[in-house]
């Protein structure tokens, strides 16, 4: 409640700012405003996506999503990637500060350069929305991502159907995690260790070596995944954290010829994800229907532009305070080959995209329209 206040007063202060920093302001290439103003003037909004490597959803789907929200609501914008940059990301936000952003949507590379950043903020009277990622310790105003726990739920019990599926006995089963400074690494893990510990605790399954890979780096992936396979030329299924991760084990797995015998799976429906499916190569992917993610961060901070107090559906605790942050939390759905239409039908991505070449016939297999 107290913190609520706060923002309350946060945002106030930020409109005031805001005002009178934005008047007259124009033109970078990445920001936009509308050509009719809106009747409330609001302020700008200041987002720092993480990268454009760990997961092609940043820059295909988030951006598109946001610039399309920005747009219609008729405010003013400006979306920067720190291309995994921590200093970068810190200088764009000052920079976004300066040049007159009374609201800040982060995905943070890190908490540690995060909770810098929104501490920053604050002190301006910026209030932050910490978008996708949680900044641990950080006191974001707002969180906004998916139920992350419940994608690892849905990633552990997706390996567990596709090893039942190829009947395979008492399966060594290799663990690539996310990035050890992502609080959605830790989570997507607590989700698939639900599912997975009690099989090896049984002994129906075999615990296999586990990476964390630093800044989700899909080549770093590669070479750790070539590593584990050598130590242990057994591994039957691999749970991979996200597409990147899985596409990494899948390219080492088609060098020995075992792509397609030992299930992987993934995240983020990406078009590389998707025809891995399709090719039989990746046992499946987390749809996160990005547009729904996007919608609602978006209209917390158009509301909080205009120096509203929105309110969110529910609260996430910050394990590092213990504190309750606002926060919406979107549903994650598993896609395996059979359903890999309903992403193209929700126009996540075109039949365009996905069914070039070879995977045309497979698409039609999949009853892709
Ligand atoms: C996101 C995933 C993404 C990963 C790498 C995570 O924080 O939730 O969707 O694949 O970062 O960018």
């Amino acid at each position: 409640m107290r913190k609520g206040i706060l923002s309350l007063t946060a945002a106030a202060a930020a409109l005031a700012l805001g005002l009178t920093a934005c008047g007259g302001e124009s033109g970078q290439t990445t920001s936009t405003s509308t050509a009719s103003a809106p009747a409330a003037k609001a302020g700008k909004i200041g987002v720092i996506l993480p990268d454009s490597k760990s997961s092609a959803r940043w820059e295909t789907a988030d951006r598109k999503y946001l610039q399309e929200a920005f747009t219609a609501a008729g405010v003013q914008y400006d979306i920067q990637n720190a291309q995994n940059d921590k200093t970068a990301f810190q200088t764009i936000a000052d920079q976004m500060i300066t040049n007159g952003a009374t609201v800040l949507m982060i995905v943070n590379l890190d908490s540690g350069t995060g909770k810098t950043v929104i501490e920053k903020a604050k002190s301006q009277g910026v209030p932050t929305i910490d978008y996708d990622r949680l900044t641990l310790g950080g006191g974001a105003a707002y969180y906004v991502s998916f139920d992350n726990t419940k994608v690892g739920t849905l990633q552990g019990e997706g390996l567990v159907k596709c090893l039942t599926d190829k009947k395979a006995e008492k399966p060594i089963v290799a663990y690539l995690n996310g990035s050890p400074t992502d609080n959605n690494a830790t989570l997507f893990k607590s989700g698939y260790d639900g599912v997975l510990k009690p099989k090896f605790d049984s002994g129906d399954y075999v615990k296999g070596p586990e990476q964390s890979v630093p800044d989700w780096d899909n080549t770093q992936a590669g070479t750790l995944f070539e590593q584990m396979l050598t130590e242990q030329p057994k591994i039957a299924g691999v749970l991979a954290a996200n597409d990147g991760l899985g596409n990494a084990a899948i390219t080492v797995l088609k060098k020995n010829n075992l792509n397609g015998k030992v299930p992987v799976t993934g995240q983020d429906a990406t078009v590389q994800g998707l025809q891995n499916i399709l090719a039989g190569d990746q046992c499946m992917t987390v749809y996160k229907a990005v547009k729904k993610e996007a919608d609602a961060a978006a209209k917390l901070a158009v509301a909080l532009a205009k120096g509203e107090k929105p309110t969110a559906a529910s609260s996430v605790k910050d394990p590092e305070t213990g504190q309750d942050v606002p926060s919406e939390l979107m549903d994650p759905q598993a896609i395996y080959f059979d359903n890999v239409k309903d992403v193209v039908a929700d126009g996540y991505v075109t039949k365009e995209e996905l069914c070039t070449g070879d995977f045309a016939a497979k698409c039609t297999e999949a009853g892709i329209q």
